[in-house]
């Protein structure tokens, strides 16, 4: 579905991508794991154009997304769940669930997808009417991916959902990002938790200071030693 090649970005002089290439193929569900600063957020952002790509190549279904305007991706099908939960804290669960369906028209499908949330997130049902402020951080990622979810997209893509969320709220997660990719949508899941990110996976790639390091199935990966000196030591349990 995605298919990234030689991909380099920099900040002012600092390369923060050092041509970094992978795939994210369709139906499936690929993360991309990696330290503090190893540019996971970036790569999200040049995929969205968010950032100015200085060379490679980003191809989603056949068309260059390095070309395309941060404002078609909707319309092309790609969602993206920042980092940090960036919810409306003024506006009701609803509302903030309703913007994301605001490039769409078909009443009948938004009404239909808005069922589909609450029955993903019955949390978010019980809370309709609530400020978004007011929900805990779990809530407020719950309601991030609901929104994103919103515009039916066909590629999801969350940076670091499980970021600050107990690990009893981290397993249920996963578990509602397992049965979205179930029904058909392809997702790009980025992670520090790598335990939990890659037993869900079916592909990932480690990324270290611009470069990917490593790719392979997500069960390869969970047992890869260096990975697990790396990545698993803690949170491995
Ligand atoms: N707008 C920016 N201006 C300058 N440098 C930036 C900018 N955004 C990111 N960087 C730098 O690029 C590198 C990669 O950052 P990025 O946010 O992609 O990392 P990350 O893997 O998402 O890290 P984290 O897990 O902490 O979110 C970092 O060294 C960061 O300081
Ligand atoms: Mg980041």
């Amino acid at each position: 579905m995605i298919k990234i090649e030689d991909l380099v970005v920099s900040y002012g002089g600092i390369e923060a991508l050092k041509g970094i290439s992978l795939e994210v193929p369709s139906g499936k569900i690929v993360t991309l794991v990696g330290a503090n600063g190893a540019g996971k957020s970036t790569t999200l952002k040049s995929i969205v154009g968010l950032v100015k790509v200085k060379s490679g190549t980003i191809d989603y279904e056949g068309c260059d997304l390095t070309k395309l305007s941060t404002e078609h991706m909707v319309k092309k099908g790609i969602a993206l769940v920042p980092e940090g939960r960036r919810v409306f804290s003024d506006l009701t669960v609803l509302e903030n669930l309703k913007i994301g369906a605001y490039s769409r028209k078909d009443t009948k499908g938004i009404a239909e997808d808005l069922e589909k949330v609450y029955s993903l997130f019955p949390r978010l049902k019980e809370r309709t009417w609530q400020l978004s402020g007011t929900l805990s951080g779990g809530e407020q990622q719950m309601l991030a991916i609901g929104r994103a979810l919103m515009s039916r997209p066909k590629l999801i893509m969350m940076d670091e959902p499980s970021l600050g969320l107990a690990p009893i709220i981290v397993k249920e997660l996963f578990g509602i990002i397992q049965k979205i990719n179930k029904e058909g949508m392809t997702v790009l899941l980025i992670e520090q938790n790598a335990n939990a990110a890659l037993k869900i996976a079916d592909l990932g790639y480690i990324m270290e200071t611009g470069k990917i390091t490593l790719k392979g199935t997500g069960k390869e990966l969970l047992s890869n030693e260096d990975i697990k000196k790396a990545y698993l030591g803690e949170t491995a349990k």
